[in-house]
């Protein structure tokens, strides 16, 4: 436990399209008691603008408290840290552990993470993760996908990360946009080890 809450997990959502994956994978988190880190990049911003009718401010505090109340969370509960917050707790192996999700994750920070380019704090808590020997779990969403691509991923998988596209099923029959949306956020809890009831596990 880190504070009141149960070990933080980091979600950096980044220029993808598939917003709403990011920000219901934040709202899940938060039902289930976890503090939640958060960055969003430059990009990010815009498509959540493109996709989705959630407007949220840029400015660290400012988006702690937008998510806080999106989310129905608890003060505190929410930290947000900006894209050059070097001294935020992901910037450093030193700083408290907590998994990390790249939720969408562009291919330009899949390859950036691969390269362990660490431009932006994204890039570097997911450098720290690799480092660390951490969870991190990366949710690319493109397609068709190049070499490039395909090979960042690879590299990835053979670090430890989890790669996990946003392609979601259609066995379970979703009705709507949200049943498939909760069926990559039920893919990540489980990968997180998070119990949920977004939808039963196959076979039961
Ligand atoms: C509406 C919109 C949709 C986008 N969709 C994708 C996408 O699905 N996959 C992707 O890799 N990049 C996509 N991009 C491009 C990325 O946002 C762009 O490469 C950006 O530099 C990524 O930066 P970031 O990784 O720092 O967030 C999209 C951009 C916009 C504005």
């Amino acid at each position: 436990m880190v504070g009141e809450f149960h070990a933080p997990v980091s979600v950096a959502m980044t220029g993808a399209s598939g917003a709403q994956y990011g920000l219901r994978l934040i709202e899940v988190l938060v039902a289930a008691e976890r503090e939640v880190w958060v960055m969003i990049s430059k990009a990010a911003h815009m498509v959540i603008a493109t996709e989705t009718d959630v407007d949220l401010p840029a400015k660290p505090e400012r988006l702690a408290a937008a998510l806080i109340e999106r989310c129905g969370a608890r003060p505190g509960q929410i930290r947000c840290f900006a894209r050059e917050d070097w001294m935020a707790p992901v910037a450093s192996g030193s700083g408290a552990s907590s998994a990390m999700v790249i939720c969408p994750c562009s291919t330009g920070t899949l390859s950036a993470v691969a390269c362990g380019a660490s431009n932006n704090l994204i890039e570097r808590a997911a450098d720290v993760a690799l480092k660390e020997r951490r969870q991190l779990i990366l949710v690319p969403r493109e397609t068709p996908l190049s070499a490039i691509h395909l090979q960042h991923m690879l590299d990835l998988t053979r670090l430890g990360a989890v790669v996990m596209p946003a392609a979601p099923g259609f066995y379970h029959r979703p009705a709507s946009v949200n049943d498939m949306i909760d069926f990559i956020v039920a893919r990540i809890l489980n990968q997180l080890g998070i119990a949920h009831e977004l939808m039963p596990a196959w076979g039961t």
